[in-house]
């Protein structure tokens, strides 16, 4: 489908990086539904550099067989290709790793990180070429169209980093500021793809199918990467795919949801242990029963009162009893 450097990537879609949910127990859970490669959420350069031993901790990759990649934050070439270094100590089967360039949170910008570097588009080359010099692996990057709407600069970002080896870019058409809501800038990134001599994802609001051809039809992207449209919903990635394969759709029902809902529970739990898989799950697993029929009091319950794996069972089975479903 396409090339990452040498790295053959077999479906369009992509699991998105989100920070605090996409950790190995949700990426396991997610990836047999179809996802071309694995990324890690966010991991500091310089957690890694201290040797931070939660930071460290992001870089465990479940064993998918699907070409994993470590996505690094930071503002330095130079000290990112020392975490680079670091990381691929850690885990030797790193197959690529992912700048990020898009994160808008205050804590990451004001260190001149994340969206911040969309603000200089030759630092972003310069780390680039310095993490792919340093591991000499293939590095990609995840932008943003611009910091603000008077600051555009994702054109200039892609030249530079192009211009510098970059493997892929992926682009969530909204500003730094704009943080996650409104509808994405589909029109600004219109035919992007044939602008660039490399691959390039589209991430941003991609919660069905038709979300996910309209991206990839506009910007001729060679991939869309499901972010919060696909929490709750693991059938979104099956169903694009089922899409580009002439395959029947999928539809799921509340026993698909609930089996989906306890794999995932049971995934984090293997993880990080009962006590915080459970703190974690309140705030992912009541997007399972989104439109289901009386679901306010399950969702409420399930995102309150989450302790243990058998409240999870106790709290399905009252909603279950309590609605003849
Ligand atoms: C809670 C949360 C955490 C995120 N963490 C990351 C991250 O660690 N790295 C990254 O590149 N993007 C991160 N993102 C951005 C997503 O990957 C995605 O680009 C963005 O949410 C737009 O897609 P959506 O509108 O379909 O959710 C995060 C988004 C959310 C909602």
């Amino acid at each position: 489908m396409f090339k990452i450097g040498d790295i053959q990537i077999d479906k369009k879609v992509i699991l998105a990086p989100m920070a605090g949910i996409t950790s190995f127990g949700y990426r396991k859970f997610m990836s047999r539904f179809g996802v071309g490669y694995v990324v890690t959420e966010m991991i500091s350069d310089m957690g890694l550099i201290y040797g931070n031993e939660e930071t460290k901790s992001y870089l465990k990759f479940e064993n998918s067989g699907l070409p994993t990649c470590a996505q690094l934050f930071g503002s330095n070439p130079e000290t990112l290709a020392m975490a680079a270094k670091i990381a691929l100590e850690i885990n030797p089967n790193i197959a690529f790793f992912d700048i990020n360039m898009a994160c808008p949170v205050k804590k990451v910008t004001s260190t001149g990180a994340g969206s911040s570097l969309m603000n200089n588009p030759q630092l972003c080359g310069e780390i680039v070429k310095s993490v792919k010099a340093a591991t000499g692996l293939s590095v990609t990057v995840k932008i943003r169209l611009g910091f603000d709407k008077d600051h555009l600069t994702f054109k200039e970002v892609i030249k530079e980093v192009s211009a510098a080896g970059c493997s892929l870019v992926t682009i969530h058409p909204r500003t730094a500021k704009e943080m996650y809501s409104g509808l994405p800038h589909w029109d600004l990134v219109k035919d992007l793809r044939k602008e660039m001599g490399i691959p390039l994802l589209v991430s941003g609001n991609i919660n069905t199918v038709d979300d996910a051809l309209n991206a990839l039809k506009i910007t001729g992207a060679d991939g869309v990467m499901v972010a919060r449209g696909g929490v709750g919903n693991p059938t979104l990635i099956k169903n694009i795919n089922h899409y580009f394969n002439n395959e029947e759709f999928e539809s799921t029902d509340l026993s698909t949801q609930i089996s989906y809902c306890k794999e995932l529970v049971k995934n984090l739990i293997d993880e990080k242990g009962e006590l915080v898989a459970m703190r974690v799950s309140r705030g992912i697993v009541t997007k399972f029963f989104d439109g289901f029929k009386n679901s306010k009091k399950l969702k409420n319950r399930l995102s309150t009162e989450l302790v243990t794996y058998s409240d999870l069972e106790n709290i399905l089975k009252d909603y279950i009893q309590e609605n003849y479903v």
